[in-house]
């Protein structure tokens, strides 16, 4: 099958959705917490985490627009300058897509979707307790992206939560040891499963795979 950019363009608006939503492959599944200054606890599940740098150790996130629409998490992070990014647990699935229903403001997603509130000494956003992997941030900038009227939330990690089990001796983390779950397009939730793991590529060093071109 060969779609063209105008055969894109005149699809149904939910099924370009989707598809457009899929075809970048499994994202990472997670649920954004904070709170508000007033007290009110916030989860929102979030499939566009992006790693940006390890000095300073910096990872992103792409808000949708907001402005018309409210947005809990945007606010409760531009308030308290804290939140925390959760890996979504396989058990946990079903409870962290409906962390996307728009719940009024009072309303929490962690009461109303099944997980429960965890802090940190100190840190002020509330980690999720049924998620293994969990990383507490400051709020660092936002950068907008007028093409597609979003921004980048750009945080710096503070704290880092995970399994012992998980972490190798070189510092690599196997995310299916983690139970972490990967999201494709806007509703489907995938279990990791780890393949290998391979060497930093030398061009000296790559095997022999030619094909004849
Ligand atoms: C699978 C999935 C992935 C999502 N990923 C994002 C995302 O990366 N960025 C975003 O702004 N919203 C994303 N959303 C939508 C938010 O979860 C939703 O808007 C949520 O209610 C946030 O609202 P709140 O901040 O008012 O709680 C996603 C929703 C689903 C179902």
């Amino acid at each position: 099958m060969h779609l063209t950019k105008q055969q894109i363009i005149d699809s149904d608006r939910i099924k370009r959705l989707n598809i457009i939503n899929s075809i970048t492959g499994i994202k990472p599944g997670n649920l954004v917490g904070s709170v508000s200054k007033s007290g009110n606890t916030n989860l929102a599940v979030i499939s566009s985490v992006v790693h940006l740098s390890s000095n300073p150790a910096l990872v992103g996130f792409i808000m949708r627009p907001h402005g018309e629409v409210k947005r809990d998490t945007y606010n409760n992070i531009k308030e308290t300058g804290a939140y925390t990014i959760n890996h979504i647990p396989t058990s946990h699935t079903e409870q962290a897509h409906y962390t996307s229903a728009k719940f009024d403001t009072e309303i929490s997603e962690f009461e109303r979707c099944g997980f429960k509130v965890e802090y940190i000494d100190g840190f002020d956003a509330p980690f999720a307790a049924e998620s293994q992997l969990k990383i507490g941030l400051s709020f660092v900038e936002e950068i907008p992206i007028p093409s597609s009227n979003t921004t980048m939330i750009v945080g710096q990690i503070e704290h880092l939560v995970l399994p012992e089990e998980a972490l190798k001796e070189t510092g690599y983390i196997n995310l299916e040891k983690a139970n972490s779950a990967g999201i494709s397009g806007l509703n489907s939730y995938y279990e990791l499963k780890y393949k290998a793991s391979y060497p930093y590529a030398r061009v000296s060093e790559v095997p022999n795979f030619e094909t004849e071109n």
